[in-house]
């Protein structure tokens, strides 16, 4: 006779249990943390939430799930920003957390490397490395409950990608359990290695749809003498892209950071978070927050980033420049520029876009988009923010003053981010820079690459996970 689904679906739990240990399988009611995206964007329900502590644990569970042909979602920090870390509403999968394996491996100082488990936290890794005298460089708002393995499986990008790429970059080796419960161990510290496909590219960036990553070594850098950061107020996008290509010029490889913010962007930090007082938003369109680190001392960092900035002013690209006089009043500079994402939540609901466009095209992009979407909505609001120096705008949408965000959104997302996408892809640029598809961006991903590569990628999939079984739905329709 056969089983029951909830036969099938308890003697699953069961299983599991006598895998990682029954106090780390949750169910029930109280899921709600990994069930939740953090835009509150989507909610699911997990069948239960299986919180493994080593990669065998992974392995077994991986094909477990395999065996009674339940889907399985990794989910790390779940900051993720498109939906991708959390179930869907059947009830039917597994939320395969992947927090409790945060070990710190090993640290190679001559290979310049490190290894930690996926759960290690981002800013906990920042902070290893600092101890062991290196700069781990990726930085990004969530860095404080974002994991290691969810940055890889996102390719995240965020603020010093101008000087040392994505996580991608910063990858040199993975270890990952395949969808049929196989551990590849690819935790090579290898700079060099062209023996046939990239296996560890191909996971970096697949969204738990293709593996589930349980460690990766990665690439330390020297931590710079100095790092210096500017507050600059610029007329116009045009002029910040100029500034760009200046900052380029001076300051070589040692500009470390380059990023955007229009006036409204910061007109939201400035109402919701008042004490962080925003220098100069008042007085000007575009903001640009400008890092260099140098590897002399901080008065050499200092000659180059005013005579940098002298430029800028005799060529009439900047109208106002302040430069930190200490790390705290960097980091407060810095605090402001994250904190945009967050003074958008405080706002409401609002239409969120993270495209690139090659780096001379931007200002015509904006120009056309905003007048486009202008044109179609009375009154609403531009929040475009974000990596300049990487030609990555978060081109968000918010509804007009006055209008109930969460209905504006429900009502007109699809055709304010319809509008946006045809912009981009008029100008050859790309929908997701760094958040990745995940579910929100699923629908949009057919009408914005071609069909060569889309099936391409269904081919990968079907051959990687022919049963479909991990994060189903997402980057791909199932
Ligand atoms: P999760 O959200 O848990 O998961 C994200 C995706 O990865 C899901 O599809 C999940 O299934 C998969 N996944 C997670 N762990 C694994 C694993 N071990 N193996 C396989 N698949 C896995 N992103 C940027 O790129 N740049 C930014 O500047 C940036 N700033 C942010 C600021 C804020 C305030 C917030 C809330 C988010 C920001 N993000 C940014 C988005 C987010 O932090 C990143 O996408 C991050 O890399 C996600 O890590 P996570 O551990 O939270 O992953
Ligand atoms: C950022 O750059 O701050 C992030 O990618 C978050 C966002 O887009 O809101
Ligand atoms: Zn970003």
């Amino acid at each position: 006779m056969s089983q029951s689904v909830p036969e099938m679906a308890s003697e699953l739990i069961t299983t599991l249990a006598a895998i990682v240990g029954a106090s780390h399988v949750l169910s029930g009611d109280d899921l709600a943390s990994y069930e939740q995206d953090w835009r509150g964007r989507a909610k699911g329900k997990a069948l239960c939430v299986v919180r493994p502590g080593t990669t065998a644990e992974v392995a077994r569970v991986v094909q477990a799930c395999a065996a009674a042909r339940v889907s399985l979602v990794p989910q790390g920090g779940n900051t993720g920003l498109v939906a991708g870390s959390v179930p869907d509403a059947s009830g039917a999968q597994v939320v395969l957390s992947l927090r409790r394996m945060a070990a710190l491996r090993a640290i190679d100082p001559q290979n310049m490397t490190i290894t930690v488990e996926a759960g290690f936290i981002l800013q906990s890794l920042q902070e290893a490395a600092d101890e062991a005298g290196f700069l781990f460089p990726l930085s990004l708002g969530a860095e404080g409950s974002c994991t290691i393995g969810g940055n890889l499986a996102t390719n995240a990008g965020g603020t010093q990608v101008v000087r040392y790429g994505n996580a991608r970059e910063l990858c040199l080796g993975l270890e990952v359990v395949t969808a049929q419960g196989e551990v590849w161990d690819g935790l090579s510290g290898l700079r060099k290695d062209n023996t046939g496909y990239d296996l560890r590219d191909l996971y970096v960036g697949s969204e738990g749809t293709l593996g589930v990553i349980t460690a990766a070594t990665l690439r330390l850098y020297p931590k710079p003498a100095a790092q210096l950061t500017a507050w600059v107020a610029t007329p116009s996008l045009e002029h910040a892209c100029e500034l760009l290509g200046l900052a380029h010029q001076h300051l070589a490889a040692g500009l470390t950071g380059f990023e955007v913010m229009n006036q409204f962007a910061l007109s939201l930090v400035d109402k919701h978070y008042p004490h962080l007082r925003v220098p100069m938003w008042q007085q000007t369109p575009w903001c640009v927050l400008i890092e260099i680190s140098d590897a002399e001392s901080e008065a050499h960092a200092r000659g180059l980033f005013e005579q940098m900035l002298e430029a800028a002013l005799e060529q009439g690209l900047i109208a106002d420049a302040i430069i930190a006089e200490n790390i705290r009043q960097a980091h407060d500079l810095w605090h402001i520029r994250e904190s945009i994402t967050l003074a958008q939540v405080e706002e409401g609901f609002n239409v969120k876009h993270d495209i690139s466009i090659p780096i001379s095209l931007i200002p015509a992009f904006v120009r056309e988009a905003d007048a486009a979407l202008a044109a179609a909505f009375d009154g609403i609001r531009f929040v475009n923010f974000g990596h300049l120096g990487d030609g990555n705008l978060h081109y968000n949408i918010q509804s007009p003053a006055g209008v109930d965000a969460k209905a504006f959104v429900a009502q007109y997302e699809d055709q304010v981010s319809a509008i946006v996408y045809d912009t981009v892809s008029k100008f050859r640029g790309s929908i997701s820079a760094e958040h990745g598809i995940g579910e929100l961006k699923l629908h949009k991903l057919p009408q914005h690459k071609s069909a060569t590569a889309l099936a391409l990628m269904h081919t990968i999939k079907n051959a990687l996970d022919p049963l479909n079984t991990l994060n189903p739905g997402r980057v791909l329709q199932a």
